[in-house]
This record gives C-alpha cells, structure tokens and sequence, in this order.
C-alpha cells in the first residue's frame, strides 16, 4: 500500500458529499491536500474544518477549461509535482427523456463529461511527463448500466468511462493510474433537488463512498486497482 503522508492530493468537489468525507480522511493521514469547489460558503468550511491551508483552497466551476488550467498552474507552482487527483465533481439530471430538455442534456454534458475532459487536458501532462500519478473518478453504476430516467446523466458518464478507459490506453508505458470508481446510490446532496422514488436510507452512506475513495488512494504501489464497484444491497445493477 502507498502511504498518504506527506503525498500532494487534490480533491474535486470536496463541497460535496462524497469529496468532503474524502477530504477528511485523505488529510488525516497527513497528505498535502488542495481542494475545489463553487460553494464558497461551504468551501470555507470545508477549508476551516479540515484545516487546508488558504492558498490550496479553490473555488472552480470545471466546465471553465480556462479557470481548471489557473488551477493548474497556481497548484503546479507550489508544488513539484501532484500525487493524486481525485474527481468527485458531478451533477444528477434524472429525467424521463420526455421532459428531458436541450439545456439539461447540455448541462449534464458539460459538467460531468467535458468537465472530467478539462481536468485531464491540464492534470494529465506533468503526470504523464512525470510518468506517475494517479486520477480517480467516479463514473458510477450509471457509467456502465442503463436505469430508466437516467437518459441524460447515463449519456454522461458512459462518456466518462469510455475516455478515461481509451486514455488508460495511452499510459501504458507509464505508470500513471486510471481509476474507476463505480458507486450505486449515495446518501448525499446529490439527490436533495432529484425528483424521483429513491430509497436513500438504504444507500451507501457518504462516508463509506469516502472511505472508498480513500482506500484507493493507498492502492498498492506495484499494480493499479483500475476499477471498484459498489452498490447498495437491495438495488445490484451490475
Ligand atoms: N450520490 C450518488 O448516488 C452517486 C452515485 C454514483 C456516482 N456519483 C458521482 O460521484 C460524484 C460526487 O457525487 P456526490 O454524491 O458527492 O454529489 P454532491 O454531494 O452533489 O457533490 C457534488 C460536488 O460536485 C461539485 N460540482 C458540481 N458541479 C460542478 C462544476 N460545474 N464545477 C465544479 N464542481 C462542481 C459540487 O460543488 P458545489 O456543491 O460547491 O457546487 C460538489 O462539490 C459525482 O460525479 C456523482 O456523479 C454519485
């Protein structure tokens, strides 16, 4: 297992469910952690709460390439290099296709997918120069499995999986690790605004989505954990 301390970890999305309990445990193993987010309330919380230094806290919407390479380039100043980008941006859409309108699809789109395109067009290359590093994201069940009214976020995130599985392909002489995190329902913010029957007190808790994000972190050094799949007992789509 790789140790967390002292490693350079940046967590997208730490003002949300997922990201924060990541956030927490990540930095309780003393690694140096930056962290984004667009809340800047909760952001700041975060930030006090964690204990992140002022100037390794972001606000950062990630369908702006432009602000995703400042990021970049403010975090790439400080630091030699970046250990471990963690992705836990993303927004839910869950819509029959029916009322599904143009700007939901695009909206979908342009956080989960182009967004996750920003952060390897800036992250990816000192990586890749690097030739170490490790990318985890959270492409969820919905990544790889249909689910009725999931048409848009579905669209999404089978996006995500394809590209990070053909850019895995072009790291091969590296070792630069793709990391694929396939989560069923968690109980956190991103179903507060979802108009759907949803059973959230028998989803994955945020916290153990943290945990798992965490765990990944730490996957051992001689191999790549490429993917982790885990679902709510009662709701195994795959
Ligand atoms: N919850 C689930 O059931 C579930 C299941 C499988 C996969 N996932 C995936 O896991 C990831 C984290 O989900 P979560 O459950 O933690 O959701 P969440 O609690 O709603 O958090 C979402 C995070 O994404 C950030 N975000 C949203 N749009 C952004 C943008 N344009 N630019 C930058 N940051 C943005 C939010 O920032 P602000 O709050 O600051 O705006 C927040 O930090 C997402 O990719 C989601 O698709 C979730």
């Amino acid at each position: 297992m790789e140790l967390l301390a002292k490693k350079n970890v940046l967590i997208i999305g730490a003002t949300g469910g997922i990201g924060e309990e990541s956030t927490k445990l990540i930095k309780n193993n003393q690694a140096n952690v930056f962290i984004t987010g667009r809340d800047q309330k909760k952001l700041d919380q975060v930030a006090k709460e964690y204990e992140i230094p002022a100037d390794q806290v972001f606000k950062l919407d990630i369908v702006n390439a432009k602000q995703v390479q400042e990021v970049a380039d403010k975090i790439h100043a400080k630091i030699e290099k970046l250990d471990i980008l963690v992705n836990a941006a993303g927004i839910g859409i869950l819509k029959p296709i029916g009322s599904l309108t143009a700007e939901d699809f695009s909206k979908v789109i342009d956080v989960n997918l182009k967004g996750t395109f920003n952060l390897l067009t800036s992250f990816l290359p000192p990586m890749k120069s690097a030739k170490k590093g490790l990318i985890i994201n959270i492409p969820g069940v919905l990544g790889k499995t249909p689910m009725a009214g999931a048409a848009a976020y579905a669209a999404s995130k089978y996006g995500v999986n394809g590209m990070l599985k053909s850019v895995r392909e072009e790291l091969r002489r590296t070792e630069v690790r793709i990391t694929n995190l396939y989560l069923g329902g968690v109980d956190s913010p991103f179903w507060d605004n979802i108009d759907m029957k949803v059973n959230r007190d028998k989803f994955i808790t945020a916290r153990e989505a943290g945990r798992a994000v965490w765990f990944l972190c730490q996957q051992p050094s001689s191999g790549v954990v490429s993917e982790m799949v885990i679902q709510p007992f009662n709701h195994q789509a795959i």
